[in-house]
C-alpha cells in the first residue's frame, strides 16, 4: 500500500497562537501543512494572505500546501511564492486561463496543483495532466472546516486514480473535507495519497495531536 501523507488544515487551529499550532502538528507527525486562502469572494470565507504565511514560514520546515481559494490568482502568485508556499493549488474557476496560471506557478518556483469542487468533473484535468503535481478532490464545498464528507467524490477519486496511473507520473491525489478516522480508509482504499483534515487532527488540544493523526494512516490503529 503507498504512504499516505497527512497534511493537516490549520484552518481549525487557534489562529491566535498559530505558530505554535504548526510547531505541534510537525511535532505530531504532519507531512505538510495545509493552509486554506479564502478571499470573501470566491468562497463565502476569509482567512489570510501571503504576509501571515511568510511569518508562519519559520515555523516549520515542512512542505507548504496551499490552497488558493480566490479569485483572481495570477496577481498574487509571486507573492506566496516569496511567502514560502511549496505546493499552489488553484481552482479552474478562478481565472479565464488555467493553463496560463499553472505555468505561471512553476515558473515562480512551486508546484502547481488543481482542486476539484464536488460539482467540478475529473475530466478537467485531462489536457493538464502533464503540467501539474497535485489534484485535490473536494469533499466538502469550499468555505469552512468541519463539514461532512460528501461520499459521492469517491468515484471521482477512482476516475483520478486511474488517470494518473496511466501517465506513469507521480501526481499527488489528495483529499480535502469531512476526513476522519471513518471517512479516511474509504478515501485510501479509493485511491488518494494524501489527506486534508482539519477538524480531525485539531480537536483535543496539543496533546491529541499525534494521536489524531495516526488515527488517519492506513494499518495503524491508535
Ligand atoms: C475547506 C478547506 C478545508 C477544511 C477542511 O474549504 O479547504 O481544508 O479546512 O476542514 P475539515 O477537515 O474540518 O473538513
Ligand atoms: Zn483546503
Amino acid at each position: 500500500m503507498r504512504d499516505v501523507l497527512i497534511s493537516p488544515s490549520i484552518l481549525s487551529a487557534d489562529f491566535s497562537r498559530l505558530g505554535e499550532e504548526i510547531a505541534a502538528i510537525d511535532h505530531a507527525g504532519a507531512d505538510m501543512i495545509h493552509i486554506d486562502v479564502m478571499d470573501g469572494h470566491f468562497v463565502p470565507n476569509l482567512t489570510f494572505g501571503p504576509p501571515v504565511i511568510e511569518k508562519l514560514r519559520k515555523c516549520t520546515d515542512k512542505p507548504f500546501d496551499v490552497h488558493l481559494m480566490i479569485a483572481p490568482v495570477d496577481p498574487f502568485i509571486a507573492a506566496f511564492a516569496k511567502a514560502g508556499a511549496n505546493i499552489l493549488t488553484v481552482h479552474p474557476e478562478a481565472g479565464p486561463h488555467i493553463h496560463r496560471t499553472i505555468q505561471a506557478i512553476r515558473a515562480a518556483g512551486m508546484k502547481p496543483g488543481i482542486a476539484l469542487n464536488p460539482g467540478t468533473p475529473a475530466s478537467i484535468v485531462e489536457p493538464i495532466l502533464d503540467d501539474i503535481d497535485l489534484i485535490l478532490v473536494m469533499s466538502v464545498n469550499p468555505g469552512f472546516g468541519g463539514q461532512t464528507f460528501i461520499d459521492s467524490q469517491l468515484r471521482k477519486v477512482e476516475q483520478l486514480r486511474r488517470m494518473i496511473d496511466s501517465t506513469g507520473r507521480d501526481i499527488i491525489l489528495e483529499i480535502d473535507g469531512g476526513l476522519n478516522p471513518e471517512t479516511a480508509p474509504k478515501a485510501i482504499a479509493a485511491g488518494v495519497s494524501a489527506i486534508v483534515a482539519g477538524s480531525a487532527v485539531f480537536k483535543g488540544g496539543g496533546s491529541a495531536y499525534a494521536d489524531n493523526i495516526r488515527s488517519l494512516r492506513p494499518n495503524l490503529k491508535v
